[in-house]
């Protein structure tokens, strides 16, 4: 990072303390850094007795062949009976596990008991059709409460869940079924999104018949939408003839604290997914703390929402197995937000009083675009605490959050994590810390990490370099899916002894960390190190523009040139015609990280192309500027917007 760039992003000033009332009554309080700090293990030692243990572990970490990391290796614990039976037996049958609201406003709340007896059922439903603890389970769903079900029915008997995108495609799910070798698929008729009915069963048929599946046995096909499906006898079966008759009882055996748990694919920069392999024990320990402490959760009084797709790791950790564990009541929506009108989520929020939402920057910015007026037609004063996790949040769209959605009031607390760090690493504590907007601050307590540079030298306050985690942590993944020496070489090889996240960050001037996306998102410009994330927060704070994604194009003179695709705010579209704006920009960006930073083009588009977990793919952008084919676009919602955006190019400039 040049230094004078460096220097202007932490002139961030704006600062939030917590709100009094929160801070007085929080989960958490400065004190646990303190502890943790004192006795790391211990501390997680107390966190891991938060659970309901058959068997309490007496040893806490074993890292005798690191890095591959035992936690809780000697205790015992069923992980559905965490999140399910137990809050049963203390009494809070009666309370809301589940608000369901489908897309097309049909609704239904599901009590912890009723919970129970779904989960059971279901899990009678698997033993039926074979299933045994270790047997892999692919999960092909919509958003509805059997998807839930399903994972927890998974977990109940040992059977490690394999959860696939439902907005992936056939063979997206072919690949995933072939490498984890399932032998059940759960998935559904279809669901409903977008304002229509969306099929899922064909994509399982035509999975199913590709080369190395045939250890399927059964497909159990929940009845969402009523779409017509086709059937292959023997095979199919209607979850609603299957798990219905099931016995309402199953006695949960306890399975040791590393019996995996799930594996969930993300994608490599190259070749086949990653399968990142999750455990019992540790996992559970760490989505249930950091869901405690992050969003502050008072299960008799909270109502949680967290946006995320369970196909996502957030899905897993933050809408099933951290707020479960912990009896919240939540929230969970099928569907889009901007159907069948834009103001779709805040109407959510003001029908349950959301207490605490989670969700994404893409997210907020495309709200941010809608524009103000339309949360504000809605009751939004339920709300207390609210979460932003995915990627860089700009400082100007944190603002926005807080101020549209928040009522100015609010903490906003931006949460670094992974697919593989499985729970929250990096986050303000709501009840502790002064947040300032754009940067996801410090580690949690119990949690290891910094920034080193390339020669593994931790950074000095100021500087900047990659984001290491520098101890092993509960919930950290256990290996690759099939294959240590891929776990080994993408995340323990770069520096030794440290977990390499693949993320640029820096520290500020108090030493708090600020993440700078990918290290491949990271451009090289005469000899300066310019993060895209930081020229896209200055291109945002520009009043005229409402979201940006910057590439670093090849350049014969500057090895690296910058150039920002930009979406405009409405009647800045028409200034732009006459000129003018595109110079303005230019030089805003200079003047907010120094003339190093400005981009050589800009490039005005309609819509920017994004995978389906709301990232910014800079790689297409980066074919498009270099005047290259495009890669691969399978993975991206929509695949029209790129045709959109090369028709731009002829004019660009
Ligand atoms: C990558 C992990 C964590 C669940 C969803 C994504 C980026 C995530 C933040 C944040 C800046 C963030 C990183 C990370 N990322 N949260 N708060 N600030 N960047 O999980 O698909 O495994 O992606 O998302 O680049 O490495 P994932």
């Amino acid at each position: 990072m040049s230094n004078e760039s460096l220097a202007n992003l932490l002139r961030e000033e704006r600062r939030f303390e917590p709100p009094a009332q929160l801070a007085a009554d929080a989960n958490v309080t400065a004190e646990a850094y303190e502890r943790a700090k004192a006795d790391r293990l211990g501390f997680w030692a107390e966190q891991a007795r938060r659970l309901s243990w058959s068997t309490e572990p007496t040893e806490t970490l074993d890292w005798s062949n690191p890095p591959f990391a035992k936690w809780f290796k000697d205790g015992r614990l069923n992980v559905a009976y965490n999140c399910v039976d137990r809050h049963v037996e203390a009494g809070h049958g009666d309370r809301v596990a589940i608000h369901f609201e489908g897309e097309p406003g049909d609704s239904r709340s599901i009590t912890y008991a009723e919970l129970r007896r779904e989960v059971a059922k279901a899990a009678n439903a698997l033993l039926e059709l074979g299933v045994r603890a270790g047997d892999r389970v692919a999960v092909y769903m919509p958003m509805i409460p059997e998807t839930v079900v399903a994972m927890l029915a998974c977990a109940r008997i040992g059977a490690p869940h394999s959860v696939v995108f439902g907005g992936f495609s056939a063979d997206a799910l072919a690949t995933r079924v072939r490498d984890a070798d399932a032998r059940v698929v759960i998935t559904s008729d279809g669901g409903y999104r977008k304002g229509g009915a969306s099929a899922l069963k064909p994509a399982v048929d035509e999975a199913l018949s590709r080369p190395g599946t045939e250890n399927v046995r059964n497909v159990v096909v929940v009845r969402r939408t009523g779409q017509d499906v086709d059937w292959t006898e023997g095979r199919d079966l209607w979850w609603h003839d299957l798990v219905e008759r099931q016995s309402e009882e199953h006695t949960p055996e306890a399975f040791e604290a590393e019996h995996p748990l799930f594996i969930l694919y993300t994608s490599g920069t190259t070749g086949k997914p990653k399968g990142i392999l999750h455990t019992s024990g540790g996992y559970l320990t760490q989505v249930s703390y950091t869901h405690h402490a992050v969003f502050d959760l008072k299960p008799d009084t909270d109502v949680f929402w967290c946006t995320a797709d369970v196909g996502w790791v957030t899905g897993h950790s933050y809408i099933v197995y951290g707020p479960l564990s912990n009896g919240a009541t939540q929230v969970l929506y099928e569907g889009t937000p901007d159907s069948p009108h834009k103001g779709r989520w805040w109407e959510v929020v003001e029908k349950y009083k959301v207490t605490i939402f989670y969700t994404a920057p893409t997210a907020i910015r495309a709200a941010m675009k809608w524009g103000d007026d339309i949360p504000a037609k809605f009751d939004l004063s339920s709300l207390r605490l609210l979460g932003s996790v995915g990627e860089p949040i700009n400082p100007e769209a944190w603002i926005w959050y807080r101020q549209h959605i928040g009522a100015g009031r609010t903490p906003v607390v931006d949460t670094w994590w992974q697919t593989e760090t499985g729970g929250i690493m990096i986050s303000p504590l709501p009840g502790v810390t002064a947040t300032k907007p754009g940067s996801a601050q410090v580690p949690l307590p119990g949690i290891s990490a910094t920034v080193v540079d390339d020669e593994a030298r931790e950074v000095p306050d100021g500087a900047g370099g990659y984001l290491v985690l520098t101890e092993p942590w509960p919930s950290m993944l256990r290996t690759i899916w099939g294959d240590d020496q891929r776990y080994l070489d993408t995340y323990w090889s770069r520096f030794e002894n440290r977990y390499f996240a693949g993320d640029g960050a820096k520290k500020d001037d108090d030493g708090d960390i600020w993440l700078l996306g990918r290290v491949d998102d990271v451009m090289l410009v005469s000899g300066h190190n310019i993060s895209t994330t930081e020229v896209e927060s200055a291109l945002v704070a520009h009043p005229a523009v409402a979201e940006a994604a910057v590439v670093g194009a090849a350049d014969p003179q500057t090895t690296q040139a910058i150039c920002a695709f930009v979406i405009l705010r409405g009647a800045a579209a028409e200034e732009l015609e006459e000129g003018g704006l595109v110079d303005e920009l230019r030089a805003h960006v200079a003047k907010q990280l120094g003339p190093i930073a400005k981009p050589k083009r800009i490039l005005p588009v309609a819509e920017l192309p994004k995978t389906r977990s709301g990232k910014i793919m800079r790689r297409l952008l980066r074919d498009v500027a270099e005047n290259r084919e495009l890669g691969d676009v399978t993975t991206l919602t929509d695949s029209s917007v790129m045709s959109l955006i090369q028709q731009k190019l002829p004019s660009a400039g």
